[in-house]
This record gives structure tokens, sequence and C-alpha cells, in this order.
């Protein structure tokens, strides 16, 4: 198979289902990564090892990761705050791991009780150990483009922990739209900042569709260079320390428009709209993609069409 112009991170199984009132089972959760690495996704988020009284909806982290069938050439991911959290995705035998601070002060300390400062002071033993096993470590900054608290956030604030993340020994960094507030004209404007002072091959985008702006912004960051981009099938999920942060980007909205644009993703977008149309009835809720509802209902409306008479 070719390789894909742009890497799709499918982060559904982690920042979806971390924000869904409805627990699931680790089978259930193992079988919906399961069913996204058949549809040709080869980097997936399949859970986090996080505080559970912070985040009780990825307690199970670790029993999912031992219920996942593993292929060759897929990535298979977990978040890790702490060394702890780090010791747990070593003990799970996750691929990569990612660590998460922001560029807002108050996110952080709601998000994971410290300062931005701490935060990288914590982040250079889990590093550090991360590499003595080979673990490639991504970096996520939330908060890029506005704070659920603070508002406005300075692009210098973004730049300067894009960098302390990039010397600690991130591989990639993922910007993070955690309220889904940007709009394209300010992703522009921060990409342009930051690309003077990293590569961007260094980044990736991770934007969440609060306000419908996900898409654009995600190809003004195409535009500029980047080719890794953050997606959760069905549209899942949110933050739990971001009151009223929706899901992020739905996966099948990112494929069709890639696709649709001659951009290759290497997966087959039929067979993630079944998943996506699948993990949306087992939660009960509705189908966050556009583009998973559409294909659908033309599903329904073929499969009801009378058959032609000769
Ligand atoms: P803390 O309370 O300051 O931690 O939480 P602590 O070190 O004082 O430990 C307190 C208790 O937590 C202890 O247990 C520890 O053992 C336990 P106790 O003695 O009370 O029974 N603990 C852990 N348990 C399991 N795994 C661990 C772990 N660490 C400590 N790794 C901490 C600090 C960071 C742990 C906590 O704040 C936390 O877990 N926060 C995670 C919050 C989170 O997961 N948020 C969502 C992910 S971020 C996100 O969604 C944004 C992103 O998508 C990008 C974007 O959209 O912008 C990535
Ligand atoms: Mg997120």
């Amino acid at each position: 198979m070719k390789t894909p112009q742009v890497k799709i991170v499918e982060v559904g199984p982690r920042d979806g289902l971390q924000n869904e009132s409805t627990l699931l089972s680790a089978e259930q959760k193992a079988s919906l990564v399961n069913r996204l690495s058949d549809t040709g996704i080869r980097h997936i988020e399949a859970g986090s090892f996080v505080s559970p009284k912070w985040v009780p909806q990825m307690a199970n982290s670790d029993e999912v990761f031992s219920l996942l069938t593993r292929h060759q050439g897929i990535h298979y991911a977990a978040l890790t705050p702490n060394l702890k959290g780090l010791e747990a995705a070593l003990q799970a035998k996750a691929d990569e791991v990612a660590i998460f601070t922001s560029a807002s002060e108050t996110f952080t300390q709601k998000n994971i009780n410290c300062s931005i400062r701490d935060s990288i002071e914590r982040f250079v033993p889990v590093v550090e150990t991360a590499r003595k096993h080979d673990l490639p470590v991504r970096g996520y900054v939330s908060c890029i483009l506005g704070c659920p608290y603070e508002g406005n956030i300075p692009h210098a604030a973004v730049i300067e922990v894009v960098k302390q993340l990039l010397k600690l020994g991130c591989y990639e960094i993922s910007l993070g739209d955690t309220i889904g507030v940007g709009t394209s004209k300010q992703t522009k404007l921060l990409l342009n900042a930051l690309l003077r002072e990293v590569e961007a091959s260094q980044l990736a985008v991770h934007f969440h569709d609060t306000y419908g702006q996900a898409l654009a912004n995600i190809d003004q960051s195409l535009d500029a260079g980047i080719r890794v981009v953050d997606a959760s099938v069905a549209g899942l999920g949110g933050c739990p320390y971001a009151k009223g942060a929706s899901g992020n980007v739905a996966t099948e909205d990112v494929v069709y428009m890639l696709e649709g644009n001659g951009i290759s993703t290497g997966i087959n977008l039929q067979d993630l709209a079944h998943v996506g149309n699948e993990i949306s009835n087992t939660l009960n809720r509705r189908n966050g993609s556009k583009v998973g509802m559409a294909l659908s209902s033309r599903r329904i409306q073929e499969s009801t069409a009378l058959p032609k008479t000769s």
C-alpha cells in the first residue's frame, strides 16, 4: 500500500470515550479499536493511564490494551500524565505514549493539577524512561486558540510550550483547540507564528468541532504544510475539564474531505462510517459525523428501493 499523504491519528477510543457518560466495558472498547484498525487507520489512541478518580471512563485502559488484536504496522498509543501512567503504559505494551499540558495556566491546573512549569518538570523522567524503552513520545498542547477559563491565549504562550515539549524529546506536538473556538484566520495566524520557530513536520493538529470550524481549520493547517490530523470516529467526546467542549472533528468528515481533495489517507470511508454508526448506537448518542449520517441515509434509501421489474 502507498504511504498515505496525510496521517490520521484516531483519538475516539481515548478523547472520545473519556467524555461519554455511558461507560463501556473493556471488551466493547477493544472491539471499537479493533474495528477501527480494520478500516486502514494506522494510529489509534486506545486509552489513557490517568487517575481513575479524575477520569473514571479510562479506568479499564490496561484491560483494553490486553484485549486488542494487534496488527503489525498499527500503533496503539496511550496518554500518560506522569511516571505512574508511563509504567502502566509499559506494562500494557503501548507502542507510543503522549504527555499533555496546555498553553493556559488555569486549564493546566484544572486538567492535571499543576502549573505548566511543573508539568514540564514532571514530564522529564517520563520522557527519559520512555526513551530507555524505545517508546516514542508525543506531546499535546491544549487551548491553543482559546481557554474555557482564560479566554484568548497569546501566540507566545503556545510557542513557548511547543518548544519546551520538543526540547524534552517529543517527536511531534499535537496542537489542541480543546474547546473548538478557533477560526481559520486565527489558525493561520497562529501557525504562521509557530512555523517561524518549528518545522511543520514536528506538528499535528487536534481540532474539536464545538463551533463547526474544524474542517476549515484543518484545511488551513494543510496549506501551512501540516500532514498529521487527529480525529475521532463519529465525532465522539470532548474534554472533562473543558466544560462545553464537544467532540473532536469526526474522522469520517476528515477522510471525506481529504480523499475528495485528492489527498490519500489509506482509510476505507465506508468501513469507517459503519464503525461510526455502530459506536453511536452503542452509546445511544447522535452520530456526530455529517458524512457518517449522509452515508447511512443513502444506504437506507438504497436498501429500501424497490427492485426493478423486467
Ligand atoms: P493528583 O491528584 O495531583 O496526583 O493528580 P497525585 O500524584 O497527588 O496522586 C493522587 C492519586 O492519584 C494517588 O492515588 C495516585 O496513586 C493516583 P491515592 O493514593 O489517592 O489512591 N494517580 C494515578 N492513578 C492512576 N494513574 C496515574 C496516576 N497518577 C496519580 N497515572 C494527575 C494528577 C495528573 C494524576 C490527575 O490530574 C489526572 O489524572 N489528570 C488527567 C486528566 C485527564 O485525563 N484529562 C483528559 C485528557 S487531556 C485532553 O483531553 C486534552 C487533549 O485531548 C488535547 C486537547 O483537546 O486539547 C489531549
Ligand atoms: Mg482533545
